[in-house]
């Protein structure tokens, strides 16, 4: 079994980043720029988007961590995305999910420009993806994909079962393992909430990506030998016992299931530090197509 550890590679994607940083300091040139928008105190996005602030420190980039409160209306955050798109020093930036109830999500990643849209969430980037189109691929994803590529995992025929259909996990990995070329060229089956008998599926998968949000809900028995698994779960589970009050759960019976497995992913350490570096590398695209 190998571990497909996300937070080495994650490192060194954001050394290969901070050496095209170095270099475009050498030149004078404007270093990228990342905007954070952060609407209410959710603790999850908080220590997400500041993850997000830090990488960006640490790699040279500047970063701008925008909060509002979580009494914000959805005008107010459209005004903060118009005066983001007009700030000609941003080079991209990111809304956080989930936002509060009173404001429309559709309608607020409508707003982003496209081409500071490093999340990727924007309709006409989704559609950009869904066509084979140079874009910004959402960084779940793109993390996910860097990681096959980077241990080298054959996914060419290979039967893909991906397990939740969210806009920012499932439903675009599940174009992107079908899309021709590596990582790719797989058979995919996308399963959801109202999917009938999931074992019956997940036990013919060659590679399982789950994004649930369902704490051990891989068990051994739902998947067969060699098996390749990501796990994108990243659930907190209070644990008293803890400092922190809670542990970080994935999807995956890492313990049992790891046996069977052939590749696969640590929670935390797999996907998580891999989606904060392809953001980075998604405004280190967004400054180079500025520039151009
Ligand atoms: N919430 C959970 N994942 C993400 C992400 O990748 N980007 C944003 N903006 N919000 C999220």
């Amino acid at each position: 079994m190998t571990l497909l550890d996300g937070r080495k590679v994650s490192n060194e994607i954001k050394d290969e980043i901070a050496a095209e940083v170095a270099k475009m300091k050498a030149k004078g040139e404007k270093v990228p720029h990342l905007a954070a928008v952060l609407v209410g105190d959710d603790g999850a996005s908080l220590t997400y988007v500041g993850s997000k602030v830090k990488a960006c420190e640490r790699i040279g980039f500047e970063s701008t961590l925008v909060k509002m409160p979580n009494t914000t209306s959805e005008l107010e955050l459209l005004k903060k995305i118009e005066e983001l798109n007009n700030n000609d020093d941003i080079d991209g930036f990111i809304i956080q999910l989930p936002l509060p109830p009173q404001i429309d999500e559709q309608k607020v990643l409508m707003a982003v420009d496209p081409s500071k849209d490093v999340d990727g969430f924007h309709p006409e980037n989704f559609g950009k993806m869904a066509l084979d189109m140079s874009t910004f691929i959402p960084a779940t994803p793109f993390g996910i994909l860097e990681l096959l590529e980077r241990y080298k995992v054959d996914t060419k025929g290979k039967h893909t079962v991906v397990i939740g259909r969210s806009h920012i996990v499932g439903r675009p990995m599940s174009i992107l393992m079908s899309r021709k070329g590596w990582p790719g060229n797989s058979t995919v089956t996308l399963t959801h909430s109202s999917t009938k008998n999931i074992s019956q599926i997940t036990t013919q998968a060659d590679i399982i990506i789950s994004a649930l949000g369902v704490p051990d809900f891989l068990k051994a028995e739902m998947v067969k030998d060699d098996v390749v698994i990501i796990d994108v779960g990243i659930t907190r589970v209070e644990d008293k016992n803890h400092p922190k009050g809670y542990v970080i759960k994935g999807d995956v019976d890492f313990e049992n299931v790891s046996k069977k497995a052939s590749f696969i992913t640590p929670v935390p350490g797999g996907v998580g530090p891999m989606t904060i570096a392809m953001l980075l590398k998604n405004t280190l695209l967004a400054r180079e197509q500025r520039k151009s």
